[in-house]
């Protein structure tokens, strides 16, 4: 029997480290790297320009199948995001664009039309997918599973370093509120929860460096599978 290719999934709330961590590990093991949240995001991005109403699951299961996504790399090396055609990277990464993912994320259509976009993602030599249910729904099989957290002070507290260099004017007591909110509402849906697999290795980043959270998770894909 041929070997399927082997996946790691990082899932974990927002702002654990999960993107800077993962686009990290997938570039050590020369891995492909899905960033599952991303698909989300341009849903809900698409679904802003045609001015939806994010109360209308119907409106927003056909913005799903109509919206093309696209990733390709950017001329800094960084990956930029295509929604419909247009370079959509910067307004993806908005905490409007978060909340509204996570509202679209809740209804199961959506999440249904997206799995397979996803699992398209797992071509050789490798695969690190990062999201919230890769290890639980759209990977159960992968080889190696990790699932970050951070205390939410800590989390909010990345997120206004990452919008402050970037020029967004934002607070930190606003953020917290957000993730906390975003955090509530991932990990009590009915579709796909924000939890751990039960085959996934926690690691905490609160007041671990990067360096120190890609060796631990390189650690966990240097052990034997299963
Ligand atoms: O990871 P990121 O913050 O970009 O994800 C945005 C939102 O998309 C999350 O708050 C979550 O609601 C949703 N999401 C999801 N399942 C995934 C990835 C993201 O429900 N695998």
């Amino acid at each position: 029997m041929d070997t399927p290719t082997p996946v790691l999934t990082i899932d974990g709330p927002s702002g654990s480290g999960k993107g800077t961590i993962s686009r990290i590990v997938a570039q050590r093991l020369g891995w492909h790297y899905l960033d599952s949240g991303a698909l989300y995001r341009a849903v809900g991005v698409a679904a802003g320009w045609a001015d939806l109403d994010l109360d209308d699951a119907g409106a927003l299961v056909r913005c799903t199948f109509d919206t093309t996504i696209g990733f390709r790399e950017g001329e800094a090396g960084d990956l930029r995001v295509l929604v419909n055609g247009h370079d959509a990277t910067d307004e993806l990464r908005t905490e409007t664009a978060g909340a509204a993912a996570s509202a679209i994320a809740a209804i199961p259509e959506v999440r249904a039309a997206l799995k397979d976009r996803q699992r398209a993602f797992r071509q050789p030599p490798g695969l690190v997918a990062d999201g919230r249910d890769m290890g639980t729904v759209i990977f159960p099989d992968a080889a190696h599973k990790v699932f970050l957290t951070a205390s939410a002070e800590e989390r909010a507290e990345r997120r206004y370093k990452q919008l402050k260099d970037k020029g967004v004017s934002v607070t930190i007591d606003g953020l917290l509120r957000e993730i906390l909110a975003r955090d509530a509402r991932d990990a009590s849906r009915a579709v796909a929860p924000l939890r751990p697999a039960d085959d996934a290795v926690r690691i905490d980043t609160t007041g671990l460096g990067i360096d120190d959270v890609v060796a631990r998770v390189l650690d966990v894909v240097s052990r034997p599978a299963g």
